[in-house]
């Protein structure tokens, strides 16, 4: 049996470039997994992909604008078909957005472990200014059911985040 059909039977779709991540099914659709340990805080992959306006992202909608990621005041990332289009929401996350060098990363809030999934909690990179909103169906016991703007969230998970830096700074500057 061939390296690649081996792979199908574990459940593994694609491997990132690196050996870092791979793609997996989940509960909601296709998902991103560890394929090695991370520590707290640990740089996790870069999310690469092209920078696109806001104009460009409203005006298109559907699943293009559900996988861009906010970079800026006015810009988003656009994933194409790299990593960062297959990554998760959970109301529970491991992981965060950190921009860093005008560059955006992934990096781990915590340790985690080989084969979990990663995820973030999508509001903290959505603005006060998006509009953008999920019904979420991550299962965790802490789900929020509705996930909308960094802004909607309670006061104390707000603090929290903050306080781990999960937040880019360009989303606290959209809080009225
Ligand atoms: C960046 S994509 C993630 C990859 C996606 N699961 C796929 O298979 O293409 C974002 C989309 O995944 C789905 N998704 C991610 N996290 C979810 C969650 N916690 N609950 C429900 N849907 C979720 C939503 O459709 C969302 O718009
Ligand atoms: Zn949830």
């Amino acid at each position: 049996m061939s390296r690649w059909r081996l792979r199908r039977r574990e459940g593994i779709l694609f491997r990132h470039p690196g050996n870092v991540v791979e793609i997996r099914r989940t509960r909601n659709g296709n998902g991103l997994f560890a394929a090695k340990r991370f520590q707290a805080n640990e740089r996790i992959i870069r999310i690469v992909g092209k920078v696109v306006s806001a104009r460009i992202v409203t005006g298109t909608g559907g699943t293009f604008a559900d996988n861009c990621f906010r970079c800026g005041p006015e810009t988003y990332l656009d994933p194409g078909e790299e990593a960062g289009a297959y990554l998760n929401h959970s109301c529970e996350p491991n992981a965060y957005i950190r921009k860093s060098n005008n560059q955006l990363f992934l990096a781990a809030i915590r340790k985690i472990r080989r084969n979990d999934e990663i995820v973030i909690d999508y509001s903290t990179i959505l603005g006060d200014d998006d509009i953008w909103t999920m019904r979420c169906n991550c299962g965790s016991t802490r789900c929020r059911k509705t996930i909308k703007h960094f802004g909607s969230l309670p006061s104390l998970l707000k603090a929290r985040y903050v306080e781990r830096g999960a937040v880019p700074r360009y989303i606290l500057e959209t809080l009225s």
